[in-house]
């Protein structure tokens, strides 16, 4: 069933001029901590502030909301953790489609999702493929994700054109590569937010970030919020992006 139109909010775009923000959502396991609580219990708050985030991209007139949920490098911690990351991703799928549908959200997934348990990849794509046809916001989801290894997948991608003779190797530009990311339908990335205090990647959109402003909050994952998400679109605003001009 197609869903109910939404009203422009923002009919001659945000005054912060943001199209896509991505987000690597760090500090799960030292909230719980501090609170005497298992790392789950962290996680579990963290999904509430998913939930914030997202309902607040189509309010802050984002086009795409991605959203750092599990690294590559993430299947070093525990199994168990893994196993109950892999848990609360498919019940906020299970629990939160419908949400995202009426409110005309277009989820997607980036990384190598494939990988994951059959039945939450046929989850993911069945989420992904009921609301495709939305209109509003893009929240994407980084599942299995890491830059290194999309760039990877790029070059063995670009690689077999030019063994096929599809493109010639000298012919080879920045849009082919962007063309190949997992990101090629998404708007290029303004700001990257990273939270808890860390002032790293971590692995995440390293080609994308060529140019997004940067905003590092010491607010952990669990407690950031919509009023958080505005702040940093604030500061955005306030930056002067030169992009190697004057
Ligand atoms: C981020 O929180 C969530 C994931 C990486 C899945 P962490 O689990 O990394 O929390 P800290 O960094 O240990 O506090
Ligand atoms: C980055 O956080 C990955 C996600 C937020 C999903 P990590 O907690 O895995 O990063 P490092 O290990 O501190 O660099
Ligand atoms: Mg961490």
């Amino acid at each position: 069933m197609a869903s109910q139109a939404q009203p422009d909010l923002h009919p001659s775009g945000p005054a912060h001029g943001a199209r896509h923000v991505a987000i690597i959502m760090d500090g799960n396991g030292r909230w719980a901590k501090k609170r005497l609580l298992p790392r789950i219990a962290g996680h579990r708050a963290g999904v509430q502030a998913v939930r914030r985030v997202a309902r607040a991209a189509r309010e802050l007139g984002l086009e795409c909301l991605t959203l750092y949920a599990f690294s590559s490098e993430n299947w070093k911690r525990p199994a168990h953790e893994v196993a109950d990351l892999m848990a609360l991703l498919r019940h906020f799928i299970q629990s939160d489609l419908d949400e995202f549908h009426a409110n005309d959200v277009r989820l997607r997934v980036i990384g190598n999702y494939q990988v994951l348990d059959p039945s939450l990849v046929t989850l993911i794509e069945g989420a992904v493929s009921r609301t495709a046809g939305n209109s509003g916001p893009i929240v994407a989801i980084a599942l299995n994700y890491g830059a290194q290894d999309e760039l990877v997948r790029v070059a063995q991608a670009l690689a077999q054109k030019a063994v096929d003779r599809v493109i010639a190797p000298d012919r080879i530009g920045i849009e082919d590569i962007d063309r190949a990311l997992y990101t090629a339908d998404l708007p290029p990335l303004d700001l990257l937010i990273r939270t808890s205090g860390e002032q790293r990647l971590s692995n995440f959109m390293l080609w994308q970030a060529a140019y997004a402003e940067l905003y590092f909050t010491e607010t952990l994952w669990p407690d950031f919020d919509e009023t958080m998400l505005a702040q940093a679109l604030d500061a955005f605003r306030l930056r002067d992006r030169r992009f190697g001009g004057l």
